[in-house]
């Protein structure tokens, strides 16, 4: 039998909660047989999601972020849900580089989640919100 654990986290839309996001996310998907590279990248790719619904979702203003992590055997999901503005075109979004505030910002976000992440999955709608679901699998070391 493959039960499965999971843990759910509502924040205030805060850029100092973003660290503790990363780090609660991290201790739950300790749970499962990482390496520390594998588990700096799991931090690094909840901390770029739960940044941009900070920083974009709500522009740094007052909203809610949900935070869900949950694993089925070898397979952690994250999902980071915002109800801010929302992203007008999903596919350019997430392109190498591109940002909406060119003047401060690096536009890796998406990169980083697509590099780290077996599988970035981002569902927007403007003025409604953003959700972003991450999947990734132990390795099998026998295969
Ligand atoms: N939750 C969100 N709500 C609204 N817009 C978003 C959200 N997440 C991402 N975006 C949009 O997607 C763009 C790209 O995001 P990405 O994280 O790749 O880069 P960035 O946040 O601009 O820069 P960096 O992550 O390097 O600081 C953002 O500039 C923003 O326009
Ligand atoms: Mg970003």
């Amino acid at each position: 039998m493959t039960s499965t654990n999971w843990i759910k986290l509502e924040i205030p839309s805060d850029t100092r909660n973003v660290a503790f996001a990363r780090t609660a996310v991290a201790l739950f998907a300790s749970q499962l047989d990482w390496t520390l590279d594998e588990l700096e990248d799991i931090k690094v790719a909840v901390s770029e999601a739960v940044s941009n619904s900070v920083i974009h979702g709500y522009g740094l203003q007052e909203g809610l972020v949900k935070i869900g992590a949950s694993y089925t055997g070898p397979e952690l999901r994250i999902v980071i849900e915002d109800f801010g503005r929302g992203i007008a075109d999903i596919e350019q979004a997430q392109e190498v580089g591109f940002t909406s505030i060119p003047e401060e910002r690096m536009g890796l976000g998406f990169t980083f989640m697509h590099e780290y992440m077996d599988e970035v999955l981002v569902a927007s709608q403007v003025d409604t919100g953003t959700t972003i679901t991450m999947i990734k699998r132990v390795r099998d070391l026998e295969s």
